[in-house]
């Protein structure tokens, strides 16, 4: 009788990270490489629950022999490959897009990382000029693809615009709008399968859209929330979350987060229920967990007014 014996297919193999020789696993990301030798790379539009779509650029590195910079969190290792993750070249492509973005965009609830970098980068986005004023509600929703107005480099252009509150469950300020994707994909194929939302218009004109452009309440949208779970600016976000920022009374230290198991249905879905003055004002779930990757359903997310 013949015993099996487990074999790894993946190749293992060597390449420099900074000039120090690291082993990698063939398949791996540049990111994983790096995050395996912990080495910091900065991400916005990457998130381990969703398919890379390369669209911030932050993550860019620099490999030996690759006439352009590349994306970590996309781009796969090969043997021999001498990355370069801190270079003048790198820092600078970071801090142009970190500085674009902040010119035109309200970073202000962003991920904390980010201010870091802002930091890391020696970003100043005023060098950029004043920005220029708000758009009135639906003009940037108008604009066509491939029509651009007319500036006078006298500002600096701007996403601000009116936020978007058409339903009970959560905002959409695009004020905040990096146009990093995950809403999109998170609506989609890499977990509702939806397609509420996607990107539309072109260049400076692009922006998150439901399809026409009607309300929440008339597009396909099931109020899942697994778009505001991903959305890493505060661009989406609970009424609930929002009404209390408004309102002044938003007091991160005397937030809880308690995880427990929704109670709808039999999946087991595990919650994280964040509270404030004994009021929930958002649910989670952690994006490690086997069953839920993050996303809940409706009633998960949202459901939680009968216990109060
Ligand atoms: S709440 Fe769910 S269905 Fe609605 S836009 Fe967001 S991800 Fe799509
Ligand atoms: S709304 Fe949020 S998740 Fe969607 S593209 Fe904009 S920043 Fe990204
Ligand atoms: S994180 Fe890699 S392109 Fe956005």
């Amino acid at each position: 009788m013949t015993s099996t014996v487990p074999i790894s297919l993946q190749r293992r193999f060597d390449l420099t990270i900074d000039g120090k020789d690291v082993t990698v696993t063939e398949g791996q990301t540049i990111l994983e490489a790096c995050r395996q030798v912990q080495v910091d790379i900065p991400t916005l539009c990457y998130l381990e629950t969703l398919t890379p779509v390369n669209v911030c650029r932050l993550c860019v590195v620099e490999v030996k022999g690759s006439r352009t910079l590349v994306s970590a969190c996309s781009r796969k290792v090969e043997p021999k490959m001498e990355i370069l993750t801190d270079s003048s070249r790198v820092n600078t492509s970071r801090r142009m897009v970190l500085e674009l973005l902040a010119s035109s965009v309200d970073l202000s609830l962003a991920d904390d990382e980010v201010g870091h970098w802002m930091q890391q980068y020696d970003v100043h986005p005023e060098r950029h000029g004043p920005q220029s004023d708000p758009a009135e509600e639906g003009e940037r929703d108008r604009g066509h693809a491939g029509e651009h107005k007319a500036i006078d480099g006298s500002t600096a252009e701007t996403v601000a615009q009116p936020i978007k509150r058409d339903n009970g469950q959560y905002l959409r300020d695009y004020s905040r709008c990096i146009l990093c994707y995950k809403c999109v994909e998170a609506c989609g194929v890499d977990a509702q399968n939806t397609f509420a939302i996607a990107v539309a218009g072109r260049g400076f004109e692009a922006r998150i859209s439901t399809e026409y452009n009607v309300a929440l309440p008339e597009s396909a949208c099931v109020y899942c929330g697994n778009c505001v779970a991903v959305c890493p600016t505060g661009a989406l976000m609970p009424t609930i979350e929002f009404d209390l920022r408004e309102s002044g009374k938003w007091d991160p230290k005397s937030q809880t987060v308690t995880q427990t198991v929704c109670p709808y249905c039999g999946v087991g879905c595990n919650l994280e229920l964040h509270v404030q003055d004994n009021q929930i004002f958002k649910v989670t779930s952690p994006l490690d967990h086997s069953t839920t990757s993050g996303n809940l359903c409706i009633k998960g997310r949202f459901g939680f007014e009968f216990v109060h």
